[in-house]
């Protein structure tokens, strides 16, 4: 493995900030790759709420104007290093009147739950920023490794307006879309913001998507090699409009350069022998600890400690990727099912309702809280017997993987990084870690959890199929070498002069 000076680009990274599974993946994945020795900077802007874990040392590292539209826009950019790793953050603080990230919450407004209506203009100058930072950093970058649509025009500027700058040289971008579904779809003024000109807009220009423009697939074209979160997912998104959502054909114009690369876990935070949220503790050898923290969280949900009863957790963004509708369409035969209900989630107020409603009206069966909050997610792994994901598409899923580790069954539908990760299990060769169900249905769903149901009323059974859980390895180690690989190939382009034009990409259409 050749040592790398890697810059990531993101807009979230925990524990700094996190809304869902990107930060978990962005921080996970960082901290693995400086343990390979590579160096590793994490760009991010700075959020009102940016949380500084202690000890961690900030210094300026100065100010200047960024390019936008007919002017200019201040920015201020700081420094954080973590003591105990290499691992190096820098932040973007946009200083104008606007100020972009003085505000609450990452995306949504926390009180209208609706998306910041200027959420383009903030990600796309947190963008042009980074990358008058990174030209000013004194370090020649190996990789730009961009992730999701709020950072996607970073690798379409470095082959457009920084390719004349040589600290850019030899500077290879990876594109990863860790979620299709959210693309970035504005109106063409952007493109002045951007730094460019109304002739580059036309239709099927890479910069036109519908009459409007698309920050996603600007991504898929510019980046020299894109990646998602999982194989499975990776063959979605090119196969339909379903995963696809109006890209799939942009994706299969580059179905060479597309791979998939399962996400990894943090095993030292999500390890339920050391996990400091729990009440007790416990491994693959010994599941009396388990116990003890489903005692727990039957009596926090104040639920009756019934061991036969089992607790069905869900921690979930409550948005329609993550299958809600099934639970509605659901909800008779779920409440006729032996079993209780632990939701924990923030989304659409619809399904927040709708959760309410149910742990309103039978709360000795379903409890529903709803805030962020990272304890109460860490008690629900180790306290659930099953965890719920009916995801109707899912790029990865973060959530499954700690079910697994944490002897919780997962019952979810076969999608994306769940098809990957999760085989049914099979009573009577005792092979498979969950329970898989594959057509978008209710009564899909429901088969499944009832196999499932009747699998944990075999103690026997049920522990064996916990243990089988609990020994997959999940963590970052092998996901790392993959990156490495891509890595290694996209630099490989960027030395043969393969990369990505303004030319080479209009004339591909
Ligand atoms: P996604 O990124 O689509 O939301 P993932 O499964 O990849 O899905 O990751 C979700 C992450 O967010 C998990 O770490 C999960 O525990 C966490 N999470 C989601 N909602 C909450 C919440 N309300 N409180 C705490 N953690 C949450
Ligand atoms: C996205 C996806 C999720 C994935 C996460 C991290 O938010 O919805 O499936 O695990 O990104 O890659």
């Amino acid at each position: 493995m050749t040592p790398r000076s890697i810059g990531h680009l993101a807009s979230e990274m925990a524990p700094l900030v996190k809304v869902g599974g990107l930060g978990d993946v962005v921080s996970a994945l960082a901290h693995e790759q400086v343990r390979r020795g590579h160096r590793v900077l994490v760009v991010l802007p700075r959020y009102r709420d940016l949380a500084l874990p202690p000890g961690w040392r900030v210094h300026e590292f100065g100010t200047t104007r960024v390019p936008w539209g007919v002017g200019h826009e201040p920015v201020r950019f700081q420094i954080a290093e973590d003591p105990a790793t290499d691992l190096r953050v820098l932040t973007i603080e946009h200083t104008g009147d606007r100020r972009f990230f003085q505000r609450a919450g990452v995306y949504d407004d926390p009180v209208s739950r609706e998306g910041y209506p200027d959420n383009a203009e903030r990600f796309l100058f947190f963008s042009r920023a980074a990358v008058e930072a990174l030209k000013g950093f004194g370090e020649q970058f190996d990789v730009l490794h961009c992730h999701d649509q709020q950072t996607a025009w970073v690798p379409c500027l470095l082959r457009t307006h920084q390719v004349d700058e040589p600290v850019f040289d030899r500077t290879a971008t990876v594109f990863t879309i860790h979620n299709l579904g959210y693309q970035g779809v504005v109106d063409p003024w952007v493109l002045g913001l951007a730094g460019f000109s109304r002739e580059v807009f036309y239709p099927q220009s890479p910069f036109e998507y519908h009459d409007r423009v698309n920050f996603m697939k600007v991504g898929i074209l510019f980046a020299d090699l894109i990646s998602t979160v999982s194989p499975t997912y990776a063959l979605e998104i090119q196969s339909s409009g379903e995963y696809g959502f109006g890209l799939e054909g942009v994706l299969r114009r580059r179905t060479g350069d597309v791979r998939g690369i399962l996400n990894g876990i943090d095993d030292t935070v999500w390890d339920p022998a050391t996990d400091r949220y729990l009440d007790a503790h416990y491994d693959r050898d010994d599941l009396d600890g388990k116990r003890a923290c489903r005692n727990a969280l039957a009596l926090a949900c104040g639920f009756p400690l019934d061991p036969d009863l089992p607790i069905i957790g869900m921690v979930s963004r409550l948005v329609e990727q993550k299958g809600l509708d099934l639970i509605e369409r659901a909800e008779h035969a779920l409440c006729d099912l032996p079993a209780r209900f632990v939701v924990l989630g923030v989304g659409q107020p619809r399904y927040m309702q709708f959760l309410r409603r149910l742990a309103d009206t039978r709360p000795l069966q379903w409890h529903f809280e709803t805030a962020h909050d990272e304890a109460l997610a860490h008690r629900i792994e180790a306290g659930s017997d099953l965890f719920l994901m009916p995801s109707r598409y899912e790029p990865c899923g973060l959530n499954q993987l700690y079910s697994l580790r944490y002897g919780t069954v997962p019952v979810v539908r076969a999608t994306g990084g769940l098809a990957d990760t999760v085989r049914e299990f099979d009573p009577v060769t005792r092979e498979g870690n969950g329970f898989v169900f594959h057509g978008y249905s209710h009564e899909e769903m429901l088969m499944a959890l009832r196999r499932a149901l009747a699998v944990h009323a075999e103690p026997e059974l049920w522990r064996e199929l916990q243990r089988r859980g609990m020994a997959r390895d999940s963590s970052w180690r092998a996901a790392a070498q993959h990156y490495d690989r891509l890595y290694d190939e996209a630099i490989d382009r960027v030395a043969q002069g393969r990369v990505p034009t303004l030319e080479s990409v209009r004339d591909s259409f």
